[in-house]
Parts: structure tokens; C-alpha cells; sequence
């Protein structure tokens, strides 16, 4: 059984912000979770590189747009994933010969089995969304837009399209779709965006058009090449193309339907609506759930490259490390509502919790073994009961981070493993292990308290490694477990809590400095 994962294709009009890096991380935070769970994991993300919005951003610089899209895909969109350490499986293009096989494949099957008609499109067309807008959507632009209409949707502008199209009876899925939703009340979560997709699709769905007859940036129609698909029932293709469909039936088999598409919410319809109908018109299973998360608010506005208050994921990385910035999008704000970020939040949670809390943690434990066992780790004696009420934290914490996962809320699954942070600097200060030191009678003692915190930094490397793989690498060589336990990757979520795995005698080596002090300002 295999889990397989994917974040939206992004447009490849410009260069990735963090809204853009928010989704790819939090997939990223979940897939490598699973993966030490030990499930056979696929993670998927890529780019989506036709349609008429890439089509002039690459008129506007002056080149083809294959030459635009290979550039930014080279120079912006595939750099930003090893900036931020995401560990996918799989990159799509939808430039790829692969995906246009696949697009062609699966819109002949819809073709012959009747399900696309010929009609002709009269209506409002956004490009920046690439998406036809109702009637009942179109409103009177302000400040820049005076003069133009524009979306009620999001507040892009609009144009006005006259076409010869082919369309999908979208329509006739009404009933279908809503019975999906009925039988499977977790296939479109969270719960605001389920219930808005079902008011929307219970006022009554309209057929789409599925090409276009006015520019040829993108893959033709199989029947009728002097049409190409348009963007979005091509697009959303991606994620069976890319799982093999078409080309390997093996790999499809095993992946497909996907686990969990992650999606803003502002794309939530195409994935919860015209995309399990276009599977259902082929006769293919469709995706297990579609997750909508929130934006991310700047100064209280969507965030977004147009308005100008699109932050770089460098401008982050650069000052405060991937670590953090996985970690602060994971643990401040809730994944499926919308939530403001800033340059202060970031850098007061990077001092109190990951530079004092978990940071310091780290360096004073495997200090203190360093000065008082010479870095070798001592041999635990009886637990106390404050040992005791640790340990249980510790298996309660794990269990419930686990399942907080599996709701697809890593807010709570950090909470859960700060309670382990929290919990183990309350007991050192508590147990005081450098007063313990003075006395010489004492050395069992100040052995168990020792061998205790190592191993909850030992819980907390495997907990973490998901979301902060730098720094666990980092602790993990510190406590010396490789040569006994195996690699980091290797450790499973189940066993973390199992008490006592260390081994005594094993060399222990200060950590260095996780989250060294930031001094620099917000930049201008
Ligand atoms: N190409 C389509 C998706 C096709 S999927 C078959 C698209 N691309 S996009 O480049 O506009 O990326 C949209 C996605 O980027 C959103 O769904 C969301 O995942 C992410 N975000 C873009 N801006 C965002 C915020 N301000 N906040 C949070 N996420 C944001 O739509």
C-alpha cells in the first residue's frame, strides 16, 4: 500500500513565493513523517507550464514559451526545493512528453466514450486564474481595474472570449458529485471548504469548455488538433499522468488514487468538483481527499506576487535556516485556515522555542555528559518517579503527535512534541543535575538523569527529523546512535517512545549550536 501525496503544479509565470513554498512544505513535513512510519511513500509536485498566463508573461520578456518556462523551471522552481530540503519522489512538467501522452490518452478515452460535445463560448474569461468566470461573478473593477470587469472570485480581470470550444457535460455529474461528497464526508476537508463546495455544486453546475481555438500553447486536442486543451483539465491530469498513467500500468496500480491532494482553497473547486468528474467520466477511481488549506496573510492580505507582497522563500532561508522556516509555517499557523505570518513571528519564535527551547536543550545535555561522563554515555539506574512521569509524557505526546498527523494537522502534532521540550527542561531544572554532580555519592543518580534527558533528545531527533532534518542530523550524530541504532530515517514513529534505546557507553559529542542567535533587522 502505498501513500502518495501532491501539491498543486505551479504556474510557472514567475518566481516562487512562500505561498508557494507553504504547500510544498507542509506536503513535505507529512510525506517524510509517513515515510518513517515506514509506508511506501510518494511524494509528487511540479509545474504547470501552458495556457495563455505563461503564454504572455513569455511574450511580455520576449522569448518562445518552451524557452521561457525551461528557464524558470531551471533557474527558479526546482532550486527552491533544495532550499527548502523537500524531499519529493517525483517532479512533473506538464511539458513533459510523458504528460502529454498521458493528457491525449485520457481525453481520447473521455471522447469515445461520448462525453465531449462541440458548442461554442461566449463569456468572461479570467487569465490570471485561468479560469471562466459566471455572469453572476462578474463585477465593475475599481482603482487600477476602472473601466474592466472583473472576478468577484478573486478580484482578477477579466476578459471577454468568444469561442468555438469543445465542451464536458460538467452539468450531468451534479447528482454524482454530491452523492460522492455524502458517501465520503472526508474526501474534501477541512469542513469550511466541504461545505462550501457543496453549496456551490447544489446551486447547479455549468458544462465547461475544454479547449481553446486562439493561441496554441498547449497540448492538442487528439481529435482536433487546432484546439488545445484548456489549461486546467490538463493541468489537473498531472497527477495520474505522473503516476504512470497511460505508460506504466504497474506504478499506476500502486499509486493511484492518490492519498491526499493538497491545495490552496482558492483551487479547491477545480479539485473537488470538475476533477472527480472528468475520473468519473473515464471510469477511474478518484483521489481519496482533497486537503484546502488557508493563505498566508501579509499585513492582513492574501499574499500574492500581483500585490506585490510576495516574499522570496531566500529572503527567510537566508536569515533564519530552512529548519525554521519549515518549522514556524508548520507550528504557527493552522494548515486549513488562513493565518497571518511576519518577520517578528518568525524571529521570536526562533529565539523562544527553537534557539532556547529545543536548541539549547540539545547543547546543555550533551554538555553536561561531555563534562561529568567525558562523553560517554552512562548506563541508566532505577527510574524515579519523576523519570517515570516523563516516560509516560513521552509515550502519550508521540501517540497523539501520530495522530494529529494523521488529521493532517502538524500544528498539533508540534504542540504535542513541545510538551516533550517543555517537559525535559522543566525536569532538568527540576533535578538539577549540576547539583547532583557535587556530591560523589550521588554518581548513580546523576547518571539516571542524564541517560533520561539523552534519551528524550533521542525521541525528540526522530519526532523532529520530519520537519527540522538539518538540525536532527545534527543531534542525532551528537548522540553518537547511528553505529547502534541505525540511520535516522530509519526510526520509526511506533518505536520512538520504546524507553532505553541509546546504548551505554556510547560516545556522546557537544551539539553544536542548532539555532545560533539572529541579529540581523527586517529588511527594508
Ligand atoms: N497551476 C495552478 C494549479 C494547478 S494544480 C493541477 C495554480 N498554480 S499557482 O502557481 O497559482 O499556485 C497556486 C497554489 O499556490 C495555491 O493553491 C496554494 O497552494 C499556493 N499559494 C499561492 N499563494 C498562496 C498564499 N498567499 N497562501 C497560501 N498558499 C498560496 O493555481
Amino acid at each position: 500500500m502505498s501513500y502518495y501525496v501532491t501539491t498543486p503544479i505551479y504556474y510557472v509565470n514567475d518566481a516562487p513565493h512562500i505561498g508557494h513554498g507553504y504547500t510544498t512544505v507542509m506536503g513535505d513535513i507529512i510525506t517524510r513523517w509517513h515515510r518513517q512510519r515506514g509506508e511506501d511513500v510518494w511524494y509528487l509536485t511540479g509545474t504547470d507550464e501552458h495556457g495563455q498566463k505563461v503564454l504572455r508573461k513569455a511574450e511580455q520578456n520576449g522569448v518562445s514559451p518552451q524557452e521561457w518556462v525551461d528557464r524558470l523551471v531551471e533557474d527558479e522552481w526546482k532550486p527552491v526545493l533544495a532550499k527548502l530540503d523537500i524531499a519529493n519522489d517525483d517532479f512533473i512538467r506538464t511539458t513533459d512528453p510523458r504528460h502529454e501522452a498521458g493528457a491525449q490518452a485520457f481525453w481520447t478515452d473521455v471522447h469515445e466514450r461520448g462525453e465531449v460535445y462541440k458548442g461554442s463560448f461566449s463569456g468572461w474569461y479570467s487569465v490570471g486564474s485561468e479560469e471562466f468566470v459566471a455572469e453572476d461573478d462578474v463585477t465593475d473593477g475599481e482603482g487600477d481595474d476602472e473601466g474592466h470587469k472583473v472576478s468577484a472570485l478573486d478580484g482578477s480581470r477579466l476578459e471577454h472570449m468568444t469561442e468555438e470550444n469543445y465542451f464536458f457535460p460538467l452539468s450531468a455529474y451534479r447528482d454524482r458529485l454530491l452523492e460522492l461528497y455524502r458517501e465520503r464526508p472526508d474526501f474534501i476537508q477541512p469542513a469550511s471548504a466541504r461545505n462550501e463546495i457543496i453549496s456551490f455544486v447544489e446551486r447547479g453546475l455549468r458544462d465547461l469548455s475544454i479547449s481553446r481555438s486562439t493561441f496554441d500553447w498547449g497540448i492538442p486536442l487528439p481529435w482536433d488538433p487546432s484546439h488545445v486543451m484548456y489549461v486546467w483539465i490538463e493541468a489537473l491530469l498531472n497527477y495520474v499522468t505522473a503516476a504512470g498513467y497511460g505508460v506504466d500500468d504497474e506504478q499506476f496500480e500502486r499509486l493511484w488514487p492518490a492519498d491526499v491532494h493538497i491545495v490552496g482553497k482558492d483551487i479547491a473547486r477545480f479539485h473537488a468538483v470538475i476533477w472527480p468528474a472528468m475520473l468519473m467520466a473515464a471510469g477511474r477511481p478518484v483521489p481519496h481527499r482533497v486537503f484546502a488549506h488557508g493563505w498566508l496573510l501579509v499585513g492582513g492580505q492574501k499574499m500574492s506576487k500581483s500585490k506585490a507582497n510576495g516574499i522570496r522563500p531566500d529572503e527567510l532561508v537566508d536569515v533564519f535556516g530552512s529548519d525554521a522556516y519549515r518549522y514556524y509555517f508548520a507550528r504557527a499557523l493552522t494548515f486549513g485556515a488562513d493565518g497571518s505570518i511576519s518577520w517578528e513571528d518568525i524571529r521570536a519564535r526562533y529565539h523562544a522555542e527553537l534557539a532556547n527551547g529545543f536548541g539549547n536543550l540539545a547543547s546543555r545535555v550533551s554538555g553536561m555528559i561531555g563534562k561529568y561522563f567525558g562523553g560517554e554515555l552512562p548506563a541508566a539506574g532505577a527510574l524515579d518517579a519523576a523519570e517515570e512521569t516523563f516516560v509516560a509524557t513521552v509515550a502519550e505526546a508521540t501517540t497523539a503527535a501520530d495522530g494529529a498527523m494523521d488529521q493532517l494537522a502538524p500544528q498539533d502534532a508540534l504542540t504535542q512534541v513541545w510538551r516533550i521540550v517543555d517537559d525535559l527542561n522543566g525536569y532538568l531544572t527540576e533535578q538539577a543535575p549540576w547539583q547532583v554532580a557535587k556530591d560523589d555519592a550521588q554518581r548513580e543518580r546523576l547518571a539516571t538523569i542524564l541517560a533520561t534527558a539523552a534519551e528524550g533528545l533521542r525521541v525528540l531527533a526522530v519526532l523532529l527529523n520530519p520537519v527540522m532534518p538539518k538540525a536532527c542530523a545534527s543531534l542525532w550524530e551528537s548522540l553518537g546512535a547511528e553505529p547502534t541504532l541505525g540511520a535516522l530515517a530509519d526510526q520509526r514513529i511506533a518505536d520512538a517512545a520504546t524507553w532505553g534505546q541509546l546504548a551505554p557507553g556510547s560516545t556522546i559529542t557537544k551539539v553544536p549550536s542548532l539555532f545560533p542567535r539572529i541579529e540581523e533587522e527586517k529588511p527594508e
